[in-house]
Order: C-alpha cells, then sequence, then structure tokens
C-alpha cells in the first residue's frame, strides 16, 4: 500500500478555532516566546508557564476537528497515512486518524520535571502549581520547548524517507527540525502544500502550491488522491 506522509502545522486547526502562532493576532503576538515557551521561562515563572499552558487546553475542549482534519482521515481508506504533526491539539486523534506521531509534544499530557519517562494524561485542563509525579516532583507540560531536544524528530525522518506522497498542511516552516523534513522526501515522490499564504520552495521538487485554508484545500486533495 502506498504510504502518503502529512506533515501540519497550526494553519490546519486555525478553521476549528485555535489560534497560529505567527499570523496576525498569532499567539506570539501576545506572548513572549522566552516567558511561556522555553525551559527558562519555566524556571523563572512556572505559574505565568502553567497559565500559558491551562488557557489554551481549556480552548481545546471547545474545539472540534475540522474537514481538513476528517479528509485525512478518508485517505486511510486506500493509503497507508502516518501524520506527523507540530500542534499539541488532539484534533487528528479526534477525527479518526490512526498514526500521529506529536513532534512538539501533547497539550492533553503533563509529565515529570525529574524522569522524563514519567508522562501522564492530564484530567480535565488545569495543572497546578503542586500537582506532582509519582517521584515527588512538580508536573510540567508534555510540550517540547524552544531549545530543547525534539525526541521524535528521527522516526519523522524515517517516515519521510518512506514517502510515496507527502503533503504539508499550514504551517509556515519557520521551526527547525520540522521545517527540515520535507528535505527526505524522495525527490521523485508527488509533494504538496496547502496554505493560503504558502511561500515558495524553490528547491523542492515535484511540489504542487495549494494557496487555499486547509479545510477547502484538503478535502479537494484527498479527492483526487482517492480517485
Ligand atoms: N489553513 C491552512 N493554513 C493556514 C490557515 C488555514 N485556515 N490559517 C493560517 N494558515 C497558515 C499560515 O499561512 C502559516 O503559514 O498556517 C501557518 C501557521 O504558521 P505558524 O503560526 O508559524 O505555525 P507553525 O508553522 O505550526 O509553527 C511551528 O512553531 O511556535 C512554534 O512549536 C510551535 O509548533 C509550532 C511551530
Amino acid at each position: 500500500m502506498n504510504k502518503i506522509v502529512v506533515l501540519t502545522g497550526a494553519g490546519i486547526s486555525a478553521e476549528s478555532g485555535i489560534k497560529t502562532f505567527r499570523d496576525s493576532g498569532g499567539l506570539w503576538e501576545e506572548h513572549r516566546i522566552e516567558d511561556v515557551a522555553t525551559f527558562e521561562g519555566w524556571q523563572r515563572n512556572p505559574k505565568l508557564v502553567l497559565t500559558f499552558y491551562n488557557e489554551r487546553r481549556k480552548q481545546l475542549l471547545n474545539a472540534e476537528p475540522n474537514a481538513a482534519h476528517k479528509a485525512l482521515v478518508e485517505l486511510e481508506s486506500k493509503y497507508e497515512v502516518q501524520i506527523i504533526t507540530q500542534n499539541v491539539d488532539d484534533l487528528h486523534e479526534r477525527a479518526g486518524s490512526k498514526n500521529v506521531l506529536h513532534l512538539h509534544g501533547e497539550l492533553k499530557k503533563v509529565r515529570s520535571t525529574v524522569d522524563d519517562n514519567l508522562v501522564y494524561e492530564l484530567e480535565g485542563w488545569e495543572l497546578k502549581q503542586g500537582d506532582k509525579c509519582e517521584k515527588g516532583s512538580q508536573l510540567r507540560p508534555h510540550i517540547v520547548w524552544f531549545g530543547e531536544a525534539v525526541p521524535m524528530i528521527e522516526p519523522a525522518i524515517l517516515f519521510s524517507q518512506e514517502a510515496d506522497i507527502f503533503i504539508v498542511i499550514g504551517t509556515s516552516l519557520n521551526v527547525y527540525p520540522a521545517a527540515g523534513l520535507i528535505a527526505y522526501v524522495p525527490t521523485m515522490s508527488p509533494k504538496y502544500l496547502i496554505d493560503p499564504n504558502a511561500k515558495s520552495l524553490p528547491n523542492v521538487k515535484n511540489l504542487e502550491i495549494i494557496e487555499e485554508k486547509a479545510g477547502k484545500g484538503t478535502p479537494t486533495l484527498v479527492k483526487r488522491l482517492l480517485l
């Protein structure tokens, strides 16, 4: 069965009401990355960081998968589909995608600050100071902060190297190593980029740019791929 690899970013969840990062009015216009998305920021002011992620978790409770998330599930009827997402929401899983790899962590999970292997599903939306792991240390958001290692990049590279088709949806391709994955895709494999403000990628062969929102461009592309 042919393998489709899909790299998604915040843009695929925009039509579900979840803010992107770098669009006008995006998250990074409201918060300083160094205050809420770095380990140093966490050490400086854990309460501010906990509140930032609690707010995003609360918002996620009211968000639903959109037509783009759902269209990707339909691809599974004909292809082996591997989602590689930079998003920390669970909208791909809630839409029904079976194989989802989170490069930057998961909003609904928390982890120990003394043992990275101790990861827990968070009940509800609030992680508070004083919430501790089984080893007695404060729990932190299970998010990859800027400057931290991206443990899932190795499997993501392997999936990209085996992609018969590679689809990029809703990412500014600003953040590495995620943005570098497309370079691992076999030259001859068809590649698609769905983004209303897509930037050109002159060094990428066999690329079709679809300047549409994810909610419209993804179902249209999926229909073509299922013909
Ligand atoms: N449909 C498709 N794409 C959209 C839509 C939409 N409705 N709305 C916006 N976009 C596009 C924007 O044009 C932009 O290219 O989504 C992209 C969002 O880019 P960013 O806000 O930079 O988000 P992302 O690329 O996912 O950021 C990568 O950076 O801040 C870190 O860890 C964070 O995972 C995040 C990473």
